[in-house]
């Protein structure tokens, strides 16, 4: 495929073939002569409409590990803010002849929709609470390096599931590969039909992390709720907030895992956040190679590739 729009149709097969390649990416971002050139010659735009420290700084480094002219378009100084739509800003960038765009939009679908607009390929660095694939990667590779095949796991997915779209990325990746799903949440945070997803659903931390391999915490997306249910930090912290008692009740070999950014003392407790049993970390290493391995994958779908 031209894109990168989502996990939501993706083969087991494809998310494995991105992982390997991603392997090999951590292999090359740890060399101190860290540059491929697979993108040599290739313009990439980062275009992001929301804020995103790790998601915009690691596919910058990607596309400049493999060569890239990466360009980090800045929204807040654009004509975005002269009334420009997401459409035309797209359509203005393009009659610049990009390789490759990277987007991030407040709007689920918004990245799609530019998608068939654009000559070039596009790829979703997550839109509104829909999706956000390349996070759902790099957990992904970051699981698979710990606990080998992801079939034989569950993965429990706790707190703001409602306006996650890591969340939703990673339900399907997750059940792609086989594991066991479950998300974990007040049910005010729990969208309706979610179980048709294929997750198994708790509203209780101590049932819900039972036997869990791994615990992926969410960040409570307070700027989405539109003032509709906001829970008080301190209730919701002493509830559904990861510490160390809560973490007892999962395997005693379980992994912690959040995508960032944390609100610490909120959903995570910073002895759990920066404990030996975190990968927070490492995600943050992982997303680097997983977006190498995107960019090397879509540069094979590139004009005169
Ligand atoms: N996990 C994630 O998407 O982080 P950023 O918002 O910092 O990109």
């Amino acid at each position: 495929n031209r894109h990168l729009l989502g996990i939501e149709g993706m083969s087991a097969a494809e998310i494995l073939a991105l992982l390997d390649l991603a392997e090999e990416a951590v292999e090359v971002s740890r060399q101190i002569e860290k540059k491929k050139t697979v993108l040599r010659g290739r313009t990439q735009i980062n275009l992001f409409f929301e804020a995103s420290t790790r998601t915009q700084s690691s596919f910058e480094l990607a596309g400049k590990r493999l060569g890239a002219d990466v360009m980090n378009m800045a929204v807040a100084n654009s004509a975005v803010k002269k009334g420009e739509t997401l459409i035309d800003t797209a359509m203005t960038l393009n009659a610049m002849r990009p390789d490759i765009l990277v987007v991030r939009h407040h709007a689920a679908g918004a990245v799609e929709l530019l998608a068939q607009k654009v000559s070039c390929s596009v790829i979703n660095a997550g839109d509104g609470v829909h999706e956000h694939p390349t996070q759902a990667l790099l957990d992904a590779l970051t699981i698979r390096r710990h606990k080998g095949a992801i079939d034989q796991l569950t993965v429990a997915i706790c707190g703001d599931i409602a306006h996650s779209r890591v969340a939703r990325s990673n339900i399907l990746l997750l059940n792609a590969l086989g594991a066991r799903v479950r998300v974990v949440g007040p049910s005010t945070l729990l969208p309706t039909g979610i179980e048709r997803l294929g997750v198994d659903v708790f509203t209780d931390m101590r049932s819900g992390l039972a036997d869990a391999d791994i615990v992926m915490m969410l960040r409570l997306q307070r700027e989405r709720m539109e003032g509709s249910f906001v829970p008080s930090v301190r209730e919701y912290f002493h509830f559904f907030g990861l510490d160390e008692a809560k973490l007892a009740w999962a395997k005693p070999d379980a992994l912690v895992m959040h995508p960032g950014p944390m609100n610490r003392g909120v959903e995570i407790d910073s002895a759990v956040a920066d404990g030996r049993r975190s990968l927070i970390g490492e995600q943050v290493e992982m997303g680097v190679a997983v977006r190498m391995a995107v960019l090397e994958a879509l540069a094979a779908h590139l004009p005169n590739a």
